[in-house]
Protein backbone atom coordinates (compact mmCIF):
# COMPACT_ATOMS: atom_id res chain seq x y z
CA UNK A 1 0.00 0.00 0.00
CA UNK A 2 0.97 3.19 -0.78
CA UNK A 3 -1.40 5.51 0.58
CA UNK A 4 -5.49 5.35 2.52
CA UNK A 5 -7.72 8.27 2.97
CA UNK A 6 -9.64 8.36 6.46
CA UNK A 7 -12.98 8.98 5.17
CA UNK A 8 -16.75 9.97 7.35
CA UNK A 9 -17.73 6.50 5.49
CA UNK A 10 -14.62 4.40 7.27
CA UNK A 11 -15.28 6.17 11.09
CA UNK A 12 -19.03 5.30 10.45
CA UNK A 13 -18.15 1.82 9.57
CA UNK A 14 -15.71 1.66 12.63
CA UNK A 15 -18.78 3.59 14.66
CA UNK A 16 -20.83 0.33 13.59
CA UNK A 17 -23.45 2.82 12.10
CA UNK A 18 -22.55 1.44 8.10
CA UNK A 19 -24.74 -1.15 6.60
CA UNK A 20 -21.15 -2.72 5.62
CA UNK A 21 -19.74 -5.11 8.66
CA UNK A 22 -16.83 -7.42 8.55
CA UNK A 23 -16.87 -10.26 10.75
CA UNK A 24 -13.71 -9.10 13.33
CA UNK A 25 -11.04 -9.19 13.69
CA UNK A 26 -10.98 -6.84 10.59
CA UNK A 27 -9.51 -3.99 8.45
CA UNK A 28 -11.20 -0.59 7.96
CA UNK A 29 -10.15 1.16 4.99
CA UNK A 30 -12.77 1.55 1.84
CA UNK A 31 -10.28 3.18 -0.33
CA UNK A 32 -6.64 3.09 -1.26
CA UNK A 33 -3.61 2.94 -3.81
CA UNK A 34 -0.66 0.54 -4.00
CA UNK A 35 1.84 -0.83 -6.01
CA UNK A 36 2.00 -3.92 -7.54
CA UNK A 37 4.90 -6.28 -5.93
CA UNK A 38 4.62 -9.63 -7.75
CA UNK A 39 1.99 -10.74 -9.44
CA UNK A 40 1.65 -14.40 -9.66
CA UNK A 41 -1.24 -17.20 -10.85
CA UNK A 42 -2.82 -16.99 -14.72
CA UNK A 43 -3.20 -14.52 -16.75
CA UNK A 44 -2.86 -11.40 -15.15
CA UNK A 45 -2.57 -8.20 -17.12
CA UNK A 46 -1.11 -6.20 -14.66
CA UNK A 47 2.93 -5.99 -14.47
CA UNK A 48 4.89 -5.40 -11.05
CA UNK A 49 5.74 -1.77 -10.09
CA UNK A 50 1.87 -0.64 -11.76
CA UNK A 51 0.20 1.99 -9.69
CA UNK A 52 -3.42 0.93 -8.74
CA UNK A 53 -6.17 1.63 -7.21
CA UNK A 54 -7.75 -1.02 -4.78
CA UNK A 55 -11.41 -2.71 -4.45
CA UNK A 56 -13.82 -1.44 -1.78
CA UNK A 57 -14.66 -4.60 0.01
CA UNK A 58 -10.84 -5.49 1.45
CA UNK A 59 -9.66 -3.04 3.83
CA UNK A 60 -6.70 -0.66 2.93
CA UNK A 61 -5.67 0.32 6.22
CA UNK A 62 -2.94 -2.39 6.04
CA UNK A 63 0.54 -2.31 4.15
CA UNK A 64 -0.25 -4.91 2.08
CA UNK A 65 -2.91 -7.24 0.55
CA UNK A 66 -2.97 -10.05 -1.87
CA UNK A 67 -6.10 -9.09 -4.33
CA UNK A 68 -7.10 -10.45 -7.60
CA UNK A 69 -5.89 -8.36 -10.45
CA UNK A 70 -9.11 -8.37 -11.82
CA UNK A 71 -10.22 -6.19 -9.15
CA UNK A 72 -7.37 -3.73 -9.49
CA UNK A 73 -7.64 -0.29 -11.71
CA UNK A 74 -4.32 0.82 -13.01
CA UNK A 75 -3.45 4.42 -12.38
CA UNK A 76 -1.22 6.58 -15.47
CA UNK A 77 2.10 6.90 -14.44
CA UNK A 78 1.75 11.05 -14.54
CA UNK A 79 -0.65 10.29 -11.58
CA UNK A 80 0.84 10.08 -7.50
CA UNK A 81 -0.06 7.82 -5.15
CA UNK A 82 -1.24 10.04 -2.70
CA UNK A 83 -3.59 11.87 -5.45
CA UNK A 84 -5.00 8.21 -6.83
CA UNK A 85 -5.65 6.82 -3.55
CA UNK A 86 -8.12 9.59 -3.53
CA UNK A 87 -10.31 9.47 -6.78
CA UNK A 88 -12.13 6.40 -6.23
CA UNK A 89 -14.89 7.27 -3.68
CA UNK A 90 -15.50 11.42 -3.96
CA UNK A 91 -14.47 11.60 -7.36
CA UNK A 92 -16.34 9.03 -8.53
CA UNK A 93 -19.41 9.62 -6.51
CA UNK A 94 -19.33 13.70 -7.72
CA UNK A 95 -19.18 12.09 -11.82
CA UNK A 96 -21.85 9.70 -10.53
CA UNK A 97 -23.79 12.42 -9.29
CA UNK A 98 -23.69 14.84 -12.27
CA UNK A 99 -24.30 12.13 -15.15
CA UNK A 100 -27.10 9.54 -13.49
CA UNK A 101 -30.10 11.39 -12.35
CA UNK A 102 -30.88 14.81 -13.98
CA UNK A 103 -30.06 15.31 -17.54
CA UNK A 104 -27.66 18.60 -17.18
CA UNK A 105 -27.02 20.87 -20.24
CA UNK A 106 -24.60 23.26 -20.49
CA UNK A 107 -25.20 26.31 -18.32
CA UNK A 108 -27.64 24.79 -16.35
CA UNK A 109 -27.11 25.24 -12.32
CA UNK A 110 -26.69 22.77 -9.38
CA UNK A 111 -26.45 23.91 -5.71
CA UNK A 112 -25.01 21.73 -3.00
CA UNK A 113 -24.01 21.80 0.91
CA UNK A 114 -20.61 20.81 2.64
CA UNK A 115 -19.29 22.34 -0.54
CA UNK A 116 -15.85 22.60 1.03
CA UNK A 117 -15.40 18.99 1.27
CA UNK A 118 -13.47 16.40 -0.98
CA UNK A 119 -16.90 15.08 -2.47
CA UNK A 120 -18.15 18.97 -2.97
CA UNK A 121 -14.60 19.75 -4.37
CA UNK A 122 -14.59 17.24 -7.11
CA UNK A 123 -18.51 18.28 -7.94
CA UNK A 124 -17.35 22.08 -8.59
CA UNK A 125 -14.05 20.49 -10.57
CA UNK A 126 -16.39 18.05 -12.82
CA UNK A 127 -19.36 20.47 -13.13
CA UNK A 128 -17.10 23.08 -14.27
CA UNK A 129 -15.50 21.13 -16.73
CA UNK A 130 -19.10 19.90 -18.14
CA UNK A 131 -19.96 23.37 -18.23
CA UNK A 132 -22.29 23.38 -15.35
CA UNK A 133 -22.33 26.49 -12.97
CA UNK A 134 -22.49 25.06 -9.17
CA UNK A 135 -23.97 27.37 -6.00
CA UNK A 136 -21.82 26.34 -3.34
CA UNK A 137 -22.97 25.96 0.17
CA UNK A 138 -20.60 26.20 3.34
CA UNK A 139 -20.28 26.63 7.81
CA UNK A 140 -17.81 28.68 7.37
CA UNK A 141 -17.25 31.70 5.59
CA UNK A 142 -13.56 32.02 5.73
CA UNK A 143 -13.48 29.58 2.64
CA UNK A 144 -15.22 31.77 0.53
CA UNK A 145 -12.50 33.19 -1.70
CA UNK A 146 -10.46 29.95 -2.16
CA UNK A 147 -13.98 27.82 -3.36
CA UNK A 148 -14.11 30.56 -5.68
CA UNK A 149 -10.34 30.27 -6.73
CA UNK A 150 -11.04 26.72 -7.30
CA UNK A 151 -14.24 27.22 -9.78
CA UNK A 152 -17.18 27.82 -7.47
CA UNK A 153 -19.63 29.99 -9.64
CA UNK A 154 -21.27 31.30 -6.19
CA UNK A 155 -20.30 30.59 -2.83
CA UNK A 156 -22.61 30.82 0.33
CA UNK A 157 -22.53 30.37 3.79
CA UNK A 158 -25.54 28.40 5.06
CA UNK A 159 -28.63 30.40 7.04
CA UNK A 160 -32.20 30.97 6.71
CA UNK A 161 -31.85 33.43 3.94
CA UNK A 162 -30.52 30.68 1.48
CA UNK A 163 -33.52 30.98 -1.29
CA UNK A 164 -33.02 34.92 -1.27
CA UNK A 165 -29.18 34.74 -1.45
CA UNK A 166 -29.73 31.95 -4.43
CA UNK A 167 -32.31 33.69 -6.19
CA UNK A 168 -29.79 37.07 -6.32
CA UNK A 169 -26.69 35.54 -7.13
CA UNK A 170 -28.21 33.30 -9.76
CA UNK A 171 -30.45 36.13 -11.09
CA UNK A 172 -33.33 33.51 -10.51
CA UNK A 173 -32.29 31.26 -12.57
CA UNK A 174 -33.63 27.57 -12.68
CA UNK A 175 -31.99 25.35 -10.47
CA UNK A 176 -32.78 21.27 -11.19
CA UNK A 177 -30.39 19.68 -9.35
CA UNK A 178 -29.44 19.87 -5.29
CA UNK A 179 -26.89 17.47 -3.96
CA UNK A 180 -27.04 17.05 -0.13
CA UNK A 181 -24.17 15.75 1.95
CA UNK A 182 -25.36 17.06 5.49
CA UNK A 183 -29.07 16.30 6.02
CA UNK A 184 -31.45 17.77 8.47
CA UNK A 185 -32.16 21.53 8.00
CA UNK A 186 -29.41 22.16 5.48
CA UNK A 187 -30.69 19.84 3.62
CA UNK A 188 -34.70 21.40 3.42
CA UNK A 189 -32.86 24.91 2.77
CA UNK A 190 -31.56 23.19 -0.42
CA UNK A 191 -34.44 21.55 -1.71
CA UNK A 192 -36.08 25.30 -1.45
CA UNK A 193 -34.37 26.65 -3.96
CA UNK A 194 -35.01 24.31 -6.52
CA UNK A 195 -36.79 24.31 -9.26
CA UNK A 196 -40.62 22.51 -9.58
CA UNK A 197 -39.90 18.92 -10.88
CA UNK A 198 -36.78 19.23 -9.25
CA UNK A 199 -34.20 16.25 -7.93
CA UNK A 200 -32.38 16.32 -4.44
CA UNK A 201 -30.09 13.58 -4.25
CA UNK A 202 -28.36 12.73 -1.42
CA UNK A 203 -25.14 10.92 -0.62
CA UNK A 204 -24.24 12.57 3.30
CA UNK A 205 -25.49 12.86 6.51
CA UNK A 206 -22.89 15.16 8.14
CA UNK A 207 -25.18 16.41 10.47
CA UNK A 208 -26.49 13.09 11.80
CA UNK A 209 -30.15 14.73 10.97
CA UNK A 210 -33.13 13.09 9.05
CA UNK A 211 -34.38 14.84 6.33
CA UNK A 212 -37.96 16.04 6.81
CA UNK A 213 -39.47 16.38 3.56
CA UNK A 214 -42.51 19.51 4.08
CA UNK A 215 -45.43 17.82 2.24
CA UNK A 216 -45.83 21.00 -0.35
CA UNK A 217 -42.33 19.98 -1.87
CA UNK A 218 -43.73 17.31 -2.86
CA UNK A 219 -47.55 17.66 -3.68
CA UNK A 220 -47.26 21.38 -5.23
CA UNK A 221 -43.43 21.42 -6.10
CA UNK A 222 -42.83 17.77 -7.34
CA UNK A 223 -39.38 17.39 -6.21
CA UNK A 224 -38.15 14.15 -6.60
CA UNK A 225 -36.08 12.57 -3.63
CA UNK A 226 -32.91 10.43 -4.61
CA UNK A 227 -30.06 8.61 -3.06
CA UNK A 228 -26.86 7.68 -4.39
CA UNK A 229 -24.24 4.65 -2.37
CA UNK A 230 -21.05 4.33 -4.30
CA UNK A 231 -20.20 1.23 -3.34
CA UNK A 232 -23.50 -0.34 -4.84
CA UNK A 233 -22.32 1.25 -7.64
CA UNK A 234 -19.30 -0.59 -7.83
CA UNK A 235 -20.92 -3.90 -6.66
CA UNK A 236 -23.10 -3.77 -9.82
CA UNK A 237 -20.81 -1.94 -12.27
CA UNK A 238 -18.68 -4.49 -14.83
CA UNK A 239 -15.08 -3.75 -15.04
CA UNK A 240 -15.32 -2.19 -18.55
CA UNK A 241 -18.10 -0.14 -17.32
CA UNK A 242 -15.44 0.72 -13.55
CA UNK A 243 -12.87 1.49 -16.42
CA UNK A 244 -14.78 3.49 -18.76
CA UNK A 245 -16.15 5.85 -15.61
CA UNK A 246 -12.36 6.12 -14.38
CA UNK A 247 -11.23 7.57 -18.01
CA UNK A 248 -12.29 11.32 -17.59
CA UNK A 249 -11.12 11.52 -13.69
CA UNK A 250 -7.74 10.31 -14.54
CA UNK A 251 -7.95 12.59 -17.84
CA UNK A 252 -8.30 15.50 -15.52
CA UNK A 253 -6.12 14.27 -12.55
CA UNK A 254 -3.27 14.30 -15.43
CA UNK A 255 -3.83 18.01 -15.38
CA UNK A 256 -3.75 18.62 -11.63
CA UNK A 257 -7.40 18.53 -11.08
CA UNK A 258 -9.22 16.44 -8.76
CA UNK A 259 -6.59 16.49 -6.04
CA UNK A 260 -7.99 16.16 -2.62
CA UNK A 261 -6.39 18.51 0.25
CA UNK A 262 -4.47 16.90 2.76
CA UNK A 263 -4.56 18.28 6.19
CA UNK A 264 -2.11 15.91 8.02
CA UNK A 265 -0.53 12.24 6.64
CA UNK A 266 0.39 10.17 9.49
CA UNK A 267 1.88 6.32 9.40
CA UNK A 268 0.17 3.28 10.53
CA UNK A 269 1.32 3.00 13.89
CA UNK A 270 -0.40 6.24 14.84
CA UNK A 271 -3.73 5.19 13.41
CA UNK A 272 -5.72 5.75 17.08
CA UNK A 273 -4.14 9.77 16.31
CA UNK A 274 -5.18 9.64 12.93
CA UNK A 275 -8.89 8.65 13.53
CA UNK A 276 -9.44 11.06 16.05
CA UNK A 277 -7.92 13.75 13.67
CA UNK A 278 -10.07 12.84 11.07
CA UNK A 279 -13.12 12.70 13.25
CA UNK A 280 -12.92 16.65 13.57
CA UNK A 281 -14.43 18.70 11.62
CA UNK A 282 -13.25 22.55 10.51
CA UNK A 283 -10.29 20.68 8.56
CA UNK A 284 -8.56 21.99 5.77
CA UNK A 285 -8.23 18.40 4.11
CA UNK A 286 -8.24 14.67 4.10
CA UNK A 287 -6.15 12.84 7.11
CA UNK A 288 -4.79 9.76 5.22
CA UNK A 289 -2.13 7.42 6.10
CA UNK A 290 1.00 6.90 3.88
CA UNK A 291 3.25 3.96 3.64
CA UNK A 292 6.92 3.80 2.99
N1 LIG B 1 -23.09 7.89 -0.68
C1 LIG B 1 -21.86 7.71 -1.13
O1 LIG B 1 -21.59 6.78 -1.88
C2 LIG B 1 -20.82 8.68 -0.72
C3 LIG B 1 -19.64 8.83 -1.46
C4 LIG B 1 -18.74 9.81 -1.10
C5 LIG B 1 -18.98 10.59 0.03
N2 LIG B 1 -20.11 10.37 0.76
C6 LIG B 1 -20.45 11.18 1.93
O2 LIG B 1 -20.31 12.55 1.60
C7 LIG B 1 -20.00 13.28 2.77
C8 LIG B 1 -18.74 14.09 2.51
O3 LIG B 1 -17.65 13.18 2.39
P1 LIG B 1 -16.17 13.72 2.15
O4 LIG B 1 -15.23 12.59 2.20
O5 LIG B 1 -16.17 14.61 0.97
O6 LIG B 1 -16.01 14.62 3.48
P2 LIG B 1 -14.77 15.45 4.04
O7 LIG B 1 -13.87 15.87 2.94
O8 LIG B 1 -14.19 14.67 5.16
O9 LIG B 1 -15.49 16.77 4.61
C9 LIG B 1 -16.51 16.70 5.56
C10 LIG B 1 -17.51 17.81 5.24
O10 LIG B 1 -18.63 17.73 6.10
C11 LIG B 1 -18.87 19.00 6.70
N3 LIG B 1 -19.47 18.79 8.01
C12 LIG B 1 -18.97 18.07 9.02
N4 LIG B 1 -19.84 18.05 10.05
C13 LIG B 1 -20.90 18.79 9.66
C14 LIG B 1 -22.12 19.17 10.28
N5 LIG B 1 -22.43 18.76 11.52
N6 LIG B 1 -22.98 19.93 9.59
C15 LIG B 1 -22.68 20.35 8.34
N7 LIG B 1 -21.54 20.02 7.69
C16 LIG B 1 -20.66 19.25 8.35
C17 LIG B 1 -17.50 19.62 6.78
O11 LIG B 1 -17.60 21.01 6.95
P3 LIG B 1 -16.44 21.78 7.80
O12 LIG B 1 -15.20 21.70 6.96
O13 LIG B 1 -16.97 23.16 7.95
O14 LIG B 1 -16.27 21.02 9.09
C18 LIG B 1 -16.94 19.22 5.42
O15 LIG B 1 -17.47 20.04 4.42
C19 LIG B 1 -19.85 12.25 3.89
O16 LIG B 1 -21.08 12.14 4.57
C20 LIG B 1 -19.57 10.95 3.13
O17 LIG B 1 -19.93 9.79 3.85
C21 LIG B 1 -21.02 9.44 0.40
Amino acid sequence: MRAAPINPADLNQIEGKYPVRFPLPATPGFEGAGVVVDAGGNGTTIPAGTLVILPHNLGTWREAVAVKASELVAVPPEIDPVHAALLKINPMTAWRLLHDYVDLKKGDWLIQNAANSAAGRAVTQIARELGHKTVNVIRRAELIDELRSEGGDVVLVDSEKLRDEVKSATNGAPIPLGLNAVGGESALRLANCLAPGSTLVTFGAMSLQPLKIPNGLLIFKGLRFRGIWINKWYDSASKEERMEAFRPLFEMAKRGLLKTKVEKAYPLTEAKAAVAHAAQGKRSGKIIFEFE
